[in-house]
């Protein structure tokens, strides 16, 4: 009999608590909470330990200071790292972050050899960069979260304009995780009616502008960090189909080997999620001004991975 699912985040912050949270209440998995502060993710496993029973879960919660515990993960989720503050770009984070990702890197590979990785921490397109390269995984085995969330944003505001159901709207969004990232009209649909059908092309465009400055627009009323309920939620999203084997597409930061012609970079695409990671690749045919907004999004992205010579 298949034991049970064995989740692991590193990083017991707010996006990392949050999920584990989600993991917890859902009951799918056991979950390991990691972070180099002593004690913070031992407290937190404990609190949510404690919230099992109101939940009727069977979901084990530990927390940990030490990579061993770990071990044997089948999903690992990085979150560890500075989150931003009012007026910092994700990119602001690049330096300090990327120290500490090569670390999680060295520390997660050797326990959980068939674990399938997924980044959060930002500037991340390239944080997944830097896990594909210090795990030495597969690049299919290593994801970043950014465009679930992103397409979450877009939808709510399309549901808002639209005052309707924001589970029906059926966002896409293309590009890195970064004020480059190409929210997609053309491909939109709100239960299937293309939404560029239901609101005219000035109010899309201005959605799509409050897209892209959807985390910096939460950064700015918090003062003291950035999101994390709808980072965890889409996270959440992202681990169960691949813990399910759902084959669903997502969109979701992936390898590219020539697909939109690129290559040798994390961008964000669709992509077809199960057991084995990124299991397809999904390539729209964009039209001119579409692959001229990805192009430059993942030039953006190329640009942050240059300076850290990965
Ligand atoms: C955001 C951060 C988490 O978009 O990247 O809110």
């Amino acid at each position: 009999m298949k034991k049970k699912f064995k989740v692991s985040i590193i990083g017991a912050g707010h996006v990392g608590a949050s999920t584990a949270q989600l993991l917890a209440h859902s009951g799918i998995s056991d979950v390991v909470l990691f972070d180099v502060v002593e004690g913070m993710p031992q407290g937190k496993a404990l609190d949510l330990s404690e919230a099992c029973p109101l939940w009727n879960s069977s979901s084990s919660v530990t927390g940990t200071n030490d990579y061993a515990g770990t071990a044997g993960s089948d999903v690992i989720v990085v979150t560890a790292g500075m989150a931003r503050k009012p007026g910092m770009s994700r990119d602001d984070l690049l330096k300090t972050n990327a120290e500490i990702i090569s670390a999680v890197g060295l520390g997660i590979a050797k326990g959980s050899p068939d674990a399938v990785i997924i980044a959060v921490t930002n500037p991340m397109d390239v944080m997944a960069h830097l896990l594909f390269k210090t795990t030495g995984f597969p690049h299919h085995r290593v994801m970043g979260m950014g465009g679930v969330l992103d397409a979450a944003r877009f939808g709510t505001f399309i549901a808002l304009e639209l005052n309707c159901s924001p589970g029906s709207v059926n966002a896409v969004i293309l590009g890195g995780h970064g004020d480059q990232m190409v929210p997609m009209p053309r491909f939109t649909t709100v239960n299937g009616i293309p939404v560029t059908e239901l609101i005219p092309e000035d109010r899309i465009e201005a959605i799509v502008e409050r897209t892209r400055g959807g985390g910096a627009e939460i950064v700015s009323l918090l003062k003291t960090g950035s999101a994390y309920y709808a980072p965890a939620a889409a996270t959440f999203q992202m681990i169960k189909a691949i813990l399910f084997d759902e084959k669903r597409p997502l969109p979701a930061a992936c390898f590219l080997t020539g697909q939109y012609g690129v290559e040798g970079l994390y961008v964000g695409v669709p992509a077809i999620l199960g057991s084995g990671g990124v299991e397809k690749i999904i390539e729209l045919k964009l039209n001119d001004k579409e692959h001229e907004a990805f192009t430059k999004s993942a030039a953006a992205v190329s640009a942050l991975v240059k300076i850290l010579n990965i």
